[in-house]
C-alpha cells in the first residue's frame, strides 16, 4: 500500500497561530484562529512526505546542475532532506499545524537543520508545482499498488475457477434461475471485470506520468531550469507542456477515483453474490470461521460481514469521485486553494479500496462450495427449458418462436404434475408435440446442458478450461 508504514507523526495542535515564517514577510499579525483552522492540511497531507522529499531532492540537484545554486548548498539540502525522511520514517518528527501543510513543515525542519541554504530550495519553484508533483507521484504509486492488488485477486479467482470448471450451478437472470452454468465460468466473469479495471489503471497511469515540476506558481520561471532532468529523475516520461495546466489539473486524480469507483462496483457485485450464496436459502458456499462473524443474540448466525462491508464501502468511493468532480468543476485557471480538497477523497479511496480488494481476495480463497446444493439448484426451476426448445429447433426444424411456445406448455404440464421436465413421460410430451422422440431426454440433464454450451465465451467446461489458460497468460505475468 502507498502509505503502509505507520509513522508516529500525529499533527500537534498548537494553541495560538503565529505569523507564518514561510510567507509572513508583509504580515504583522497572525492569521485568525479560524483561518488557521480552515487552512491547515498537514493532518492529512503529511501522507505525502516521501513524495515531497523525493521531489525536493530532484529539484535541488537540478538547481545546482544548472548553476542556479552552489553544489555545497545543494548537497546540504539533499543530505538534510534525506535525514528528515529517516526521522519521519522512524517516528521522530512532529508535524506542526501552524506550518499549514506537509511542504512547509518539511522546509521549516530543513531550515532548523541546515540553516540558510534551506531557503534556496524554493528557488524557481512554488508550492503549486510542488504539490501537483507530490500528488502525482502519490497517485502513480497508488495505481501501481492497485494493479498488483487486483492481479492477486485475479490469481485467487482463477485458482478457484480451476477447481470448479465442472461444478454445476444455476445461472440467473432477474435473480430467477435461468440456465445452468458452472461455478468456474461464473468466477471467470469477475476475472474479466478486474482485468478491465487493471487496463484502466495502466491506461490512466500512462497519461498521467508527466511532470508538473518547474511550472512554478503558474507561468514558468525566468531561471534556467531543466525540466527534463527533474522529470526523468522522478520517473516521469517528460515535463508537462503547459505551466498553467501543470499546476491546475487534477484529472489524473479524477481518473484514479473513477477507476476506483468502477472497480468498487465490481467488488460490490461479487460481495453481493457472496452474501446471497452464503445464506441458508441459497446454501451454495460457506466461509470458514476466519471469515464469518457471529451474532451477540442469535447463536446460530454466521454473518458475512466482510462481504457486506466491501459492498457498503463502494458508496463512499462513489462519493469521493463526486466530491472531487464538484470541487474542480468551476475553478478558473490556475491554482485555487479549493484544490487542497483534492487529497482527502483520494486518500480515503486508496485506504478503503485496498482493504476491500485484499479482503475480497482472502474471501475468494476461503469459501467452500457445496457442490451438491449448487447442482441441485441448477436442476430445479426448469433451468433446462431452453435446452428442450433448442432440441425442437435442431431436431424437428421448428422455428424458435414455436419451439419456445411448445416448451412453455410442457413446463406448465410438468409444474402441474409437480415434476421436472425430464420426469415427464414421452407420452406426456407427445400430447403437446406429437413429433417429439425419446432422444430428447439426452439434452435434458444439467451436465449435458452445460457441456453443450461450446460457443466462444460459453460455459462448457472445455471452454472454461481454455479461458483459464488464456487468462493466466494475459493477466498473471
Ligand atoms: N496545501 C496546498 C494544497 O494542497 C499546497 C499548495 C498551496 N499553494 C498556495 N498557493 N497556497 O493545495
Amino acid at each position: 500500500m502507498v502509505d503502509s508504514k505507520k509513522t508516529k507523526t500525529g499533527a500537534k495542535d498548537t494553541p495560538k497561530p503565529q505569523v507564518n515564517q514561510m510567507w509572513g514577510g508583509q504580515f504583522s499579525s497572525a492569521p485568525a484562529e479560524l483561518l488557521a483552522k480552515i487552512n491547515v492540511s498537514v493532518g492529512f497531507d503529511k501522507r505525502l512526505f516521501r513524495q515531497d522529499i523525493r521531489g525536493s531532492i530532484a529539484h535541488a540537484k537540478m538547481l545546482s546542475r544548472q548553476k542556479i545554486i552552489t553544489d555545497a548548498d545543494s548537497k546540504a539540502i539533499v543530505d538534510g532532506l534525506s535525514a528528515i525522511l529517516r526521522d519521519i520514517e522512524a517516528g521522530n518528527f512532529t508535524f506542526n499545524d501552524s506550518l499549514e501543510d506537509v511542504h512547509m513543515n518539511i522546509e521549516s525542519a530543513l531550515k532548523d537543520r541546515i540553516g540558510e541554504a534551506a531557503g534556496r530550495l524554493h528557488t524557481a519553484r512554488s508550492r503549486n508545482d510542488q504539490v501537483a508533483t507530490d500528488f502525482r507521484l502519490y497517485v502513480r504509486d497508488a495505481f501501481d499498488a492497485f494493479d498488483a492488488a487486483f492481479m492477486a485477486l485475479q490469481r485467487g479467482l482463477i485458482k478457484r475457477a480451476e477447481e470448479h470448471t465442472g461444478t454445476l450451478m444455476p445461472g440467473f437472470t432477474h435473480l430467477q434461475v435461468a440456465q445452468p452454468v458452472t461455478l468456474g465460468h461464473h468466477l471467470m466473469a469477475y476475472v474479466e471485470m478486474f482485468g478491465r479495471d487493471r487496463e484502466r489503471i495502466r491506461d490512466a497511469r500512462k497519461r498521467m506520468n508527466e511532470s508538473p515540476l518547474g511550472a512554478a506558481a503558474l507561468a514558468g520561471t525566468s531561471f534556467p531550469i531543466d525540466r527534463e532532468y527533474t522529470a526523468q529523475s522522478l520517473g516521469f516520461d517528460g515535463p508537462m507542456a503547459n505551466s498553467l495546466d501543470a499546476v491546475s489539473s487534477r484529472d489524473f486524480a479524477l481518473e484514479f477515483l473513477a477507476m476506483a469507483a468502477i472497480s468498487a462496483v465490481h467488488l460490490s457485485r461479487l460481495a453481493e453474490e457472496m452474501v446471497n450464496w452464503s445464506s441458508v436459502q441459497f446454501g451454495f458456499i460457506r466461509f470458514s470461521d476466519s471469515w464469518s462473524t457471529g451474532s451477540s443474540i442469535m447463536p446460530q448466525k454466521r454473518n458475512p460481514d466482510a462481504a457486506e462491508l466491501v459492498r457498503g464501502k463502494s458508496g463512499r468511493m462513489f462519493g469521493n469521485l463526486m466530491s472531487l468532480l464538484a470541487t474542480m468543476k468551476a475553478l478558473p485557471l490556475a491554482y485555487n486553494k479549493d484544490m487542497q480538497e483534492d487529497k482527502e477523497p483520494v486518500f480515503d479511496t486508496v485506504e478503503n479500496l485496498m482493504v476491500c480488494v485484499q479482503a475480497m481476495t482472502s474471501m475468494v480463497l476461503d469459501f467452500a462450495a457445496d457442490k451438491e446444493k449448487m447442482e441441485e439448484a441448477a436442476s430445479q426451476a426448469y433451468a433446462n427449458a431452453t435446452d428442450l426448445a433448442d432440441w425442437l429447433v435442431r431436431e424437428l426444424k421448428l422455428p424458435f418462436r414455436d419451439a419456445h411456445h411448445i416448451t412453455a406448455k410442457l413446463v406448465k404440464v410438468a409444474s402441474g404434475k409437480g415434476k421436472a421436465l425430464e420426469e415427464l413421460s414421452l407420452k406426456d410430451m407427445q400430447v403437446i408435440e406429437p413429433k417429439i422422440r425419446k432422444d430428447v431426454f439426452k439434452v435434458l440433464s444439467t451436465i449435458d446442458s452445460v457441456k453443450s454450451r461450446t460457443s466462444y465465451g460459453g460455459t462448457a467446461p472445455d471452454n472454461v478450461r481454455r479461458a483459464i489458460a488464456d487468462a493466466k497468460k494475459q493477466y498473471l505475468k
